[in-house]
C-alpha cells in the first residue's frame, strides 16, 4: 500500500505588541523561518498582527477582531512579545475603564483559550551570570507551573463604600477543584517526562507551593494535590508554603523539580525564577491549554528600553523553542522536537562563548565585554543555526 505522507503547516499567530516586543520577536522569527526553511517536513507559516497599548491609542482597539478570531480558530500557536505602553514615562496608556491597554488581550487569551497551565522553565545556561554566586548552571534546573486562570486573576473584584474614606476594593479569588485538578496534572505528567529530575538527587519531585496554613483556596488546591499525587507513584510530593518556598529557592534551587502554584503566587516567584536564571532577558514562558496554547517572553514591554536596540531577544528566541517543543509533542512531530534543539543549543553554544551578548548579561565574569546589540545577539544564533542545519 502507498503511504502518502502529509506534511502539514503550523500557522504561527506572531503578536509583536508593544515596547521591545517587536524587537525581540523580529529575532525569534528569523530563526523560526531559517529553521523552517532547513529542516525538511517542518513547515512554519507566520501570521502577524498588530496589537497592544500603542494600538490601542491609534485605533481605540486593543487588537483587530480579525487578529482575535484568528488567534481562537486559526492559529496552531501564538507567539507573543509584550504589551503594554505608555504614553509619558511613568503615565501607562489605559483604557476608558482603568485598566492597562493591551493587558487584556494576555490574560483574556489566558482564560478564553483555557491557557490554564503558566509553564515557566528556571534553567541557568552556561555563561549566565547567576546573582547567586555559589550556584552554578548544574544546580538550577526546574519548571514552575503557575494556575493562569483563576485565582486572583479571575477579573471578580468590586468598589465598595458610599464616601471617599469608606472606599474598599475587593477582589475575588476562586480557586476550584477543577481548576487545580488541570494544571496539578499537568504538573505532575511534565515531572514524569522530566527523566534528569531534581539537580539535588534526581528525584522526580513535584513541590506544591501554597498558603494552606491560611487560606481555603490553597487547602482546596492542596488537598487536590494529595489526591492526584497518590496515583501518581513515581512522583515525589513535596510541600511548602509559598513565604519559605522563596528563601528556599535562594538556599537550594537544586532541591527543585516541578513546582505548581496558584495564579498571584506563580507570577511573583516566577520573576524571582527569572533572577535566579540571570534575568528578564533570559526568562521565556508559556500558556498551555490543551489544544491552544501562547508563548512569550515574560520581560514585557519595557518602554524605557524600547528603540534603543540592546533588549536581549534570548528570552524570545526560547519562547519560540518552547513553542516548537509544544507542537512537536501535541503533534507527535518529530521534527518539530528536533527544531526545538537545535535552537536550545545554539543559544546555549554563544551564551557559553560568552562574547556575544546584550548589556544585561555583561556583568560579574563578563562585566568587560562589550555589549552587542539585539540584531547582532539573534544574528549570531542565527547564523550557528544555519551552519548545523547544512551540517545534518
Ligand atoms: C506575567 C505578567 C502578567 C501577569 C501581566 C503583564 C498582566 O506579569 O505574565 O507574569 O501578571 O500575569
Ligand atoms: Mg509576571
Amino acid at each position: 500500500m502507498e503511504r502518502i505522507l502529509v506534511t502539514r503547516t503550523y500557522k504561527i499567530q506572531v503578536l509583536p505588541g508593544d515596547g521591545i516586543g517587536p524587537e525581540v520577536i523580529q529575532e525569534a522569527v528569523k530563526i523560526l523561518k531559517v529553521i523552517s526553511a532547513g529542516i525538511s517536513g517542518l513547515n512554519l507559516s507566520f501570521h502577524e498582527f498588530p496589537c497592544g497599548g500603542k494600538y490601542y491609542l491609534e485605533t481605540g482597539v486593543e487588537w483587530s477582531g480579525e487578529a482575535e478570531i484568528f488567534s481562537k480558530q486559526e492559529a496552531d500557536a501564538i507567539l507573543l512579545g509584550a504589551v503594554g505602553w505608555e504614553k509619558t514615562p511613568g503615565e501607562p496608556v489605559r483604557r476608558n475603564d482603568g485598566q492597562l491597554a493591551g493587558v487584556s488581550i494576555v490574560l483574556g487569551q489566558r482564560r478564553e483559550l483555557e491557557l490554564y497551565a503558566n509553564v515557566r522553565p528556571v534553567k541557568l545556561y552556561p555563561g549566565v551570570p547567576s546573582p547567586l554566586a555559589e550556584k552554578q548552571p548544574k544546580d538550577i534546573d526546574f519548571v514552575i507551573i503557575r494556575e493562569n486562570t483563576e485565582g486572583l486573576y479571575a477579573g471578580i473584584g468590586k468598589h465598595y463604600g458610599e464616601s471617599e474614606r469608606e472606599e474598599l476594593a475587593i477582589d475575588m479569588r476562586p480557586i476550584s477543584r477543577l481548576g487545580s485538578e488541570r494544571v496539578i496534572q499537568y504538573a505532575l505528567k511534565l515531572a514524569l517526562k522530566r527523566r534528569q529530575g531534581a539537580p539535588h538527587d534526581g528525584q522526580r519531585r513535584v513541590t506544591c507551593v501554597d498558603k494552606s496554613n491560611v487560606l481555603i483556596g490553597d487547602q482546596l488546591f492542596r488537598r487536590v494535590f494529595q489526591e492526584l499525587v497518590r496515583e501518581t507513584p513515581k512522583i515525589v510530593p513535596d510541600f511548602a508554603y509559598i513565604d519559605a518556598w522563596t528563601m528556599w529557592c535562594l538556599r537550594r534551587p537544586e532541591y527543585y523539580n516541578v513546582v505548581v502554584t496558584a495564579n498571584l503566587y506563580g507570577d511573583i516567584i516566577s520573576d524571582l525564577g527569572a533572577g535566579i536564571q540571570g534575568g528578564m532577558g533570559v526568562a521565556a514562558g508559556g500558556n498551555i491549554g490543551n489544544t491552544h496554547a501562547m508563548f512569550e517572553p515574560i520581560h514585557g514591554s519595557a518602554p524605557r528600553h524600547a528603540g534603543k536596540r540592546r533588549a536581549n531577544p534570548i528570552a524570545a528566541i526560547l519562547a519560540g523553542k518552547m513553542m516548537l517543543e509544544w507542537l512537536g509533542e501535541q503533534h507527535q512531530d518529530q521534527k518539530a522536537l528536533e527544531a526545538a534543539s537545535i535552537i536550545e543549543a545554539a543559544v546555549i553554544q554563544v551564551l557559553s562563548e560568552g562574547q556575544v551578548r546584550t548589556y544585561d548579561l555583561c556583568v560579574g565574569a563578563y562585566a568587560n565585554v562589550k555589549p552587542s546589540t539585539t540584531k547582532q545577539v539573534g544574528t549570531t544564533i542565527r547564523k550557528l543555526i544555519q551552519q548545523q542545519l547544512k551540517e545534518l
